[in-house]
C-alpha cells in the first residue's frame, strides 16, 4: 500500500485489515500517535487527514492511501515547536502527555471545523458562515477527546490562546 504521512511517501506491505494508527505506530515508525482504547472512546489516535481529524485506531489503513495524513510528527518538532504545541507548555496542558498528540491534531482540526461553519451540540445560530469558539464550543467540540490526569482547564486555555480571538476564554 501506498501512503502520505507528513508530506512522506511510504510504500508498505501490510495485512489489508491493518488500522490506520497500527500502520503509523507499528509499521512506519511514527509513535507519537497514542493508542488508548483502541475502540473510539478516547482520542488519543486522533490524526488529521486532508485537514479533518478522525479516530485512527478505528480507520482501517487502505482506505487511506493517497490521502494527505498529518500526525503529531508532521504538526511540528522539539526544534521547531508549532504554536499549538508550545501554547500547551505554557499553559501546562498536560501531565503524563499521554492525551497530548491526539489533543493538538484535534484541536487543529476542530479550529478548521468552526471555521468553515460546522456546528456544535452547543451551537446556538446553525446559519452561520463561522462558528465562534467560546469556552462553550471548545469545551463540547474536544469532549472526545479524554485526559485521564485531568488537565482540562490548561489543555482549553492553549486552544483559546491560539485558536480564540481575544483568549484567555
Ligand atoms: S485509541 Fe482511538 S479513540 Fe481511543
Ligand atoms: S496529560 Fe495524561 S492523559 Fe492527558
Amino acid at each position: 500500500m501506498d501512503f502520505v504521512v507528513n508530506g512522506i511517501a511510504h510504500a508498505v506491505e501490510v495485512d489489508v485489515r491493518t488500522s490506520l494508527l497500527d500502520l503509523l505506530r507499528e509499521h512506519l515508525g511514527l509513535p507519537g500517535t497514542k493508542k488508548g482504547c483502541d475502540q473510539g472512546a478516547c482520542g488519543a489516535c486522533t490524526v488529521l487527514v486532508d485537514g479533518q481529524r478522525i479516530n485512527s485506531c478505528l480507520a482501517l489503513a487502505v482506505q487511506y492511501q493517497g490521502r494527505e495524513i498529518v500526525t503529531i510528527e508532521g504538526v511540528g518538532s522539539p526544534e521547531a515547536l508549532a504554536g499549538i504545541q508550545a501554547a500547551f507548555i505554557a499553559h501546562d496542558g498536560f501531565q503524563c502527555g499521554y492525551c497530548t498528540p491526539g489533543q493538538i491534531c484535534s484541536a487543529i482540526g476542530m479550529a478548521a471545523e468552526a471555521k468553515r461553519g460546522v456546528p456544535s451540540h452547543v451551537t446556538a445560530d446553525l446559519c452561520g458562515e463561522t462558528v465562534a469558539l467560546d469556552h462553550d464550543e471548545l469545551r463540547e467540540r474536544m469532549s472526545g477527546n479524554l485526559c485521564r490526569c485531568g488537565a482540562y482547564n490548561g489543555i482549553i486555555a492553549a486552544i483559546g490562546e491560539v485558536f480564540v480571538e481575544g483568549a484567555p476564554c
